[in-house]
């Protein structure tokens, strides 16, 4: 959460920084990830307006690639320049992947999701090594346990969350850059 936006506008005038957007589109799902970053040493805000099925609640990572030869399934594994397991943000000092984002997005009885947060472990500077310029963003069909999995899920729950099927995906572009308010 955070005020980035004004200490963005502050520090560098209301262009300032770079911007991507991944645009979401499938039978189920429609709309956008915005991410936004003022300097490099700054957070990405990272802001979802997307629709899809009414009080269900999916998961969404950043993947490695933004190849879609085959569709969502070229895109790779979660985006993990880091070298960590799968985890949470929600979790305290949990080691997690870049590409964790929120884990979840969930859609209201209207079937919208709206949210903004900042994120320090993805970038949209190219010499970051952090930068997902050219990734993706997927969605997947089921929720993800936040790498909190136990028994036989507690593996895969250390990989992918056990998010199951991809239902929808975008690749991560550069995009015109406005100051979001
Ligand atoms: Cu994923
Ligand atoms: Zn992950």
């Amino acid at each position: 959460m955070g005020n980035s936006n004004s200490s963005c506008s502050s520090l560098n005038g209301v262009n300032s920084g770079k911007s991507a957007i991944s645009t979401l589109t499938s039978d189920l799902v429609n709309g956008y990830v915005f991410f936004h970053q003022c300097i490099p040493s700054n957070p990405v805000r990272v802001e979802f307006m997307i629709s899809g099925p009414k009080n269900k609640t999916h998961a969404i990572h950043i993947h490695e690639y933004g190849d879609l030869t085959k569709g969502c399934e070229s895109l790779g594994s979660h985006f993990n320049p880091t070298r960590q397991t799968h985890g949470s943000i929600y979790v305290n000092n949990m080691p997690r992947h870049s590409g964790d984002l929120i884990n979840n997005i969930t859609f209201n009885n209207e079937g919208k999701f709206y949210f903004v947060y900042e994120d320090s472990t993805i970038s949209l500077y190219p010499t970051s090594n952090l930068s997902i310029i050219g990734r993706s963003i997927v969605i997947h069909d089921k929720q993800d346990d936040l790498g909190m999995g136990v028994g036989i899920n507690k593996q895969e729950s250390l990989k992918t969350g056990n998010a199951g099927k991809r239902i929808c995906c975008g690749v991560i572009g550069i995009a015109e850059n406005k100051n979001h308010l």
